[in-house]
């Protein structure tokens, strides 16, 4: 696949909460957005200008109001609900703050989830996740529950759960904002390192300028629009 391949082509993306009611909120005003196969991108932006409403949109988890948006050639929008969750669950890494381990569920068992819900089969599911585990430098802390690791392991996983079924894009919002700035870097670059072997697309919406100088391009939004 040439590196040109665009991912993501999202055309005048609006998002209005609330439509027509007095608490409406235009919270996308027509975005244009590309995104090129194997590139990492952040979208940085004053909070509120619309980061996490655009990741949300592009990437079908929330429904844009109108536009259109192609991820790897597949029109997101006219697929039904049921379709676009496969997807979602076999295309698509998530490391999101809001979209946490399951806290009853050991490390590796967090990690194997996507692979469980595509059918892989548990034996190489279980596999591939302390594989992947171990890429995270957590091999030794595969049995423990997220609320008897700490902060950057917890993001570590998580990080190795959005990976282990490699998808082609993977989004992430405020991945490293909960971490010291020196477990943020180490943790960004292991991401940006995998990004590197597998030639997977990240997106990362963050407010760190110096781990957005990290990736290939920075885009900011401002009240809903590109800038
Ligand atoms: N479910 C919702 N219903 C109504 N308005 C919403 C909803 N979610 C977000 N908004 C509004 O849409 C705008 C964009 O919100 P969004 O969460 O995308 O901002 P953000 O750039 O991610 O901000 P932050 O940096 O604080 O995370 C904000 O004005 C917010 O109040
Ligand atoms: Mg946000």
């Amino acid at each position: 696949m040439s590196k040109k391949e665009k991912i993501v082509d999202a055309k005048n993306l609006k998002k209005i909460y609330n439509q027509g009611h007095p608490n409406e909120v235009q919270a996308l005003k027509g975005i244009d957005l590309t995104v090129d196969k194997g590139e990492t991108m952040t979208i940085m932006g004053p909070s509120g200008s619309g980061k996490t409403t655009l990741l949300n949109c592009i990437s079908g988890i929330d429904e844009a109001t109108s536009g259109e948006i192609f991820v790897a050639g597949k029109d997101l929008q006219k697929m039904k609900d049921g379709e676009k969750t496969r997807y979602r669950a076999k295309n698509m890494g998530f490391i999101f703050q809001t979209f946490n381990l399951i806290p009853v569920l050991t490390a590796v068992e967090n990690v194997e989830m996507p692979l469980l819900v595509t059918g892989v089969k548990a034996k190489e599911a279980r596999e591939r996740s302390l594989e992947m585990l171990k890429i995270v430098g957590l091999e030794d802390r595969a049995e423990h529950k997220p609320s008897e690791l700490s902060g950057g392991q917890v993001q570590r996983v998580t990080i190795a759960r959005s990976l282990v079924h490699r998808p082609a894009i993977v989004w992430a919002d405020e991945p490293t904002g909960n971490l010291d700035s020196k477990t943020a870097h180490s943790v960004f670059d292991l991401m940006l390192e995998l990004n590197d072997k597998y030639n997977e697309t990240f997106v990362v919406v963050t407010h760190d300028e110096e781990i957005a100088k990290k990736t290939q391009r920075i885009v900011n939004i401002d009240s809903g629009k590109l800038v």
